[in-house]
Formats: C-alpha cells, sequence, structure tokens
C-alpha cells in the first residue's frame, strides 16, 4: 500500500489567530453515576485520602493538566439546591434527584468541590440552578464562595470551615435551558427574565465574577442560534460567554464520515461567534460575548434506558462509555478546532471526567486511562503560546455529511522559541507524506514528538491497559539549517510534536 500524494502544511510565524486561553483545557464534574460518588470521592476505598478523594484519581487527573472544572452540573445542576450540600455531613439531606433519577446524599458539596480544586490547581466554575432554584438563591451562593467575612454567607461559610473565601471566578447561568429534557425548561423569554435578574444580583455580589450564559445545546436543536441571539441581547453586559454544547459519535461505524465531523465543529464554532459579534455590533457594546464550550465529547454508545435512568439508586453505573482510538482522535480534533479558534473560543471543558463519560474509568480500586485520555494529555501539555493560521496543500475528500475534508486535520501554537505542531492523518488505511513549510523563522530541530496510533477499534481495558497510549515518534526529518521538516505519517494516528526554534540568521 502507497502514500497518498504529499500534503504541504504552510505556517508563517506573523500569521496569528490569537492567544491560546488556558481554559480551553477545562473539565466538567457532575453528581451523575459514579463521577463524583465511587469516581473523585471514595471515603471507602483503599486509595482515599484524609478528605476521602480517591489518589489514585487525583493523580492521573493532575496528569491532564487541566484548568478550569465546571462543577455541579450539567442536568443536575437543575435541581440542585446548594445549601443542600454544605454544613455538617450529618445534617444535610438525601434527595430524590430527579435529572438521573438517582438518591443524592449529599455528603459532597461546595466545599468538597474547593478541596478537591485546591488539590489539582484548577479554577472552580460552578453552575447555578436556573430550572428549580431562584435568582436570589443563586446570587447567595456566590456570597457564600466569595464574600469575605461578615455577612450570613460568608460567615457560614467560614463556620464550615473555609474562612478566605473561595474565590470562584466562573459561574454559568444554568444549564441546556433550552432543552425540553431540563428541570424547569422555559422558553427563551422567560429564560432570560431568569439568567438576567439572576446574573445582575450575582455581579452586584461580586463584581469580579465572570458569567456563561446558557446557550442552545446543540446545532441541532431547533433553537439554534435563535436562543443564543435573543440570549446574549437580553443580557448584553451580563452575559461575559455563551456556552456552546456538543456530543459526536460514529453511529454508522463509518470512519471518513466521523473524522470529518470537524468541518461542523468548526461551523458550530462559527456560527455562535457570528452570533456573538453580532450582537455585539447591534448593541454597540466595546466588548464582545466570548465563546465557552463547556461541554463537548464523544458520546453515542450508551445513551438512553438504563444509561441515564439510575432507578433510584445511589451512585449507579451511568453514561460509562468505552472509548477506542477512532474516539480519541476525534477528541484532538476537538481541541484543534478550538486552538484554530482561539480568537473566540476562551473557554472548553471536557465532559465528563471520570465514569461517566470520562477519560478515566474506576473499578472498584482499578483505575484505567481511556484512550481520550492520551490524546487530551498530549495537547494539554503544550498548550501556552499563540495559535497560528494553518494553510493546507493536498488531497481531500467528499463527505456525504460535511463536505470536503483535508486528509490533514491540525493546529498549530507558537510558544516563544517553540512550536507545537498537532497533525492527522484521517486518511483510514494510507499513510501520508507531510512537509511542513514554516516561513519567519530560522532553523528548527525537533523537541520532542509523541504518536497515538492503533487499530481504530482498539480500546484500553483492564486487561490491557495499554492497547491505546502515546509513543515517542522518530518520524520527522530536517535538513540541516532548514525548517521544512518533513514526515511520513501513519493512517489514523495523532502526533504532537515540540520544535525548537532557532533565531533567524
Ligand atoms: O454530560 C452529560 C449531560 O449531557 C449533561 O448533564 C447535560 O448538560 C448534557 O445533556
Amino acid at each position: 500500500m502507497g502514500t497518498m500524494a504529499r500534503t504541504t502544511l504552510f505556517l508563517h510565524a506573523q500569521h496569528r489567530v490569537g492567544a491560546v486561553s488556558p481554559r480551553i483545557f477545562g473539565g466538567f464534574l457532575e453528581h451523575m453515576g459514579r463521577s463524583i460518588y465511587g469516581g473523585v470521592y471514595d471515603p471507602q476505598s483503599r486509595h482515599a485520602d484524609a478528605d476521602g478523594m480517591r489518589e489514585d484519581v487525583i493523580a492521573a487527573l493532575r496528569e491532564l493538566n487541566l484548568t478550569v472544572v465546571r462543577y455541579p452540573g450539567g442536568n443536575f445542576a437543575s435541581g440542585y439546591h446548594w445549601r443542600d450540600g454544605v454544613g455538617p455531613a450529618q445534617q444535610r439531606p438525601t434527595v430524590r434527584e430527579l435529572a438521573w433519577q438517582s438518591i443524592e446524599p449529599n455528603e459532597f458539596g461546595t466545599d468538597e468541590f474547593i478541596k478537591l480544586c485546591r488539590k489539582l490547581n484548577w479554577q472552580p466554575m460552578l453552575a447555578v440552578n436556573l430550572g428549580t432554584g431562584t435568582p436570589e438563591e443563586a446570587r447567595d451562593w456566590v456570597e457564600y464562595c466569595n464574600a469575605p467575612l461578615g455577612t450570613r454567607e460568608s460567615n457560614s461559610r467560614a463556620a464550615n470551615g473555609s474562612e478566605a473565601p473561595h474565590a470562584v471566578p466562573l459561574w454559568c447561568l444554568g444549564n441546556e435551558m433550552d432543552g425540553p429534557w431540563q428541570l424547569g425548561h422555559v422558553p427563551v423569554d422567560q429564560y432570560a427574565v431568569r439568567a438576567q435578574q439572576a446574573a445582575k444580583m450575582m455581579k452586584d455580589c461580586d463584581r469580579g465574577i465572570e458569567t456563561v450564559a446558557c446557550g442552545s445545546s446543540a446545532p441541532s436543536m431547533p433553537t439554534f442560534l435563535d436562543w443564543d441571539r435573543v440570549v446574549l441581547e437580553r443580557l448584553g453586559g451580563l452575559a461575559d460567554y455563551i456556552s456552546l454544547h456538543r456530543y459526536v459519535g460514529n453511529p454508522d461505524d463509518n470512519a471518513p464520515e466521523y473524522f470529518a465531523l470537524s468541518n461542523s465543529i468548526d461551523e458550530q464554532v462559527e456560527a455562535v461567534d457570528a452570533c456573538a459579534r453580532y450582537v455585539q455590533q447591534r448593541l454597540r457594546r466595546k466588548r464582545r460575548p466570548y465563546l465557552c464550550f463547556d461541554e463537548w465529547n464523544v458520546w453515542y454508545r450508551a445513551r438512553g434506558g438504563s444509561h441515564t435512568d439510575g432507578r433510584g439508586a445511589f451512585a449507579p453505573p451511568l453514561i460509562e462509555e468505552r472509548y477506542n482510538l477512532e474516539d480519541a482522535l476525534v477528541v484532538a480534533m476537538f481541541l484543534m478546532s478550538f486552538i484554530r479558534h482561539a480568537d473566540c473560543v476562551k473557554i472548553a471543558n471536557l465532559a465528563q471526567l471520570v465514569n461517566v463519560i470520562g477519560p478515566l474509568l474506576t473499578q472498584g480500586d482499578k483505575l484505567l486511562k481511556q484512550s481520550i485520555f492520551h490524546a487530551f494529555r498530549m495537547f494539554s501539555h503544550r498548550r501556552d503560546g499563540i495559535a497560528l493560521r494553518c494553510a493546507v496543500a493536498g488531497p481531500s475528500y467528499r463527505s456525504e455529511r460535511h463536505g470536503e475534508v483535508s486528509y490533514l486535520d491540525c493546529a498549530a501554537i507558537l510558544a516563544g522559541a517553540q512550536l507545537h505542531l498537532f497533525t492527522i492523518n484521517r486518511g483510514v488505511d494510507k499513510p501520508m507524506e507531510l512537509a511542513l513549510d514554516f516561513a519567519g523563522v530560522g532553523p528548527i530541530r525537533v523537541q520532542d514528538a509523541e504518536i497515538l496510533c492503533a487499530p481504530l477499534k482498539a480500546e484500553n481495558t483492564l486487561d490491557a491497559p495499554d492497547a491505546v497510549c502515546a509513543e515517542a515518534f522518530d518520524g520527522w526529518r530536517i535538513a540541516n539549517g532548514s525548517s521544512k521538516p518533513t514526515a511520513v505519517l501513519p493512517a489514523h494516528a495523532l502526533v504532537a510534536t515540540t520544535f525548537d526554534l532557532a533565531p533567524r540568521a
């Protein structure tokens, strides 16, 4: 089997999109299934630390180098009353949880989540309840978390063990409120009123916080874009970000179509960006709302029925998706799209982190890193810098649903005297000859390079935990003193490379 025609990737050190926001390497923990209980928190586990958190899970999460983590939901947030989850453990109520039909003991709540964030150096991002909660309850939560001592809520935080404010910088104004599945779902006009009332009081309570308004919950929704426009128009400066959500999959077992999805991720980002810019101009505002992609992942196998109905159990196994190599490549494609749109995507949260559609799976005391864990890590350790515009000349194929697709998917970050380059050969059977033509720099050399490559359907299991994992890549060839390396990229593989750049002669 030969290689496909040569592809050239043109980069120029001055062709810049914008600084990559570290916050696009975020995650999400919801009170759902075994994400919290039996996931990050499990006082019965032999891995539990003094706070009941699993040290093995924490160590693996640390490797992901996450920056910001959203909590407590998701759909769960729309029925959650934060006061149930603070104060002495014995006094916290056990309640029926309706979003996932489970039992919620409230053993883990705001203060436990903040403790976890501190252990991992995460910025907390809290989603308030605008489904069954009130704007005032949301405002009180901001006071509880962020106010200095001396008020009712901040004194109660101190009584619960934290004199210093939790300093939560990011607040989501509800979750997927356009979805009929959402507790307290309302039409856009009513959501806009609730969100406006809540955001006003929340910001009055702490002028430093940033808010994320609920955008429409998927591009397939009839609400797509119109909902977003109305919300942004009504909220004006009370919304710093608008949220985007996206879950994708390969239900037809068609890898080329699956890999073409990144065209439609780009389109989703560009459509919401256009909407946000439109509203900014119409309202003649100086500041624009940015994009917060606060739920994204592959999720299509573990859907419906017993996957989403906890049947009244405590911590039932819900949506425990198993990931293979092709899913890891699609996860990488999301991240590449966010990097390419560094000028407008400022926050993104991989949904979720542990057990529930997670890169990590616990089984008793054992822990498994799924394929998507490795893809995410390859990016998050090469994240700081300025996204460069990528121009690709090379073969492409026609996707039924997503139009013309280049075999090469890529993103590039200029990081001072280094270049981080991410490439995927979407070809399912042919290697690709790639030439990088990098203008505006002196000679370059490989600092380190990794490849994620395995059979398309390969997945990690407890018996074969390394079936899909990153290995060193030594495929780059660079003539002495050149800035034009070449490589042969294996079919359906992700290569992440850091090049050292020498100053121009
Ligand atoms: O992440 C799982 C669920 O997907 C979230 O609770 C919800 O917001 C989305 O529909």
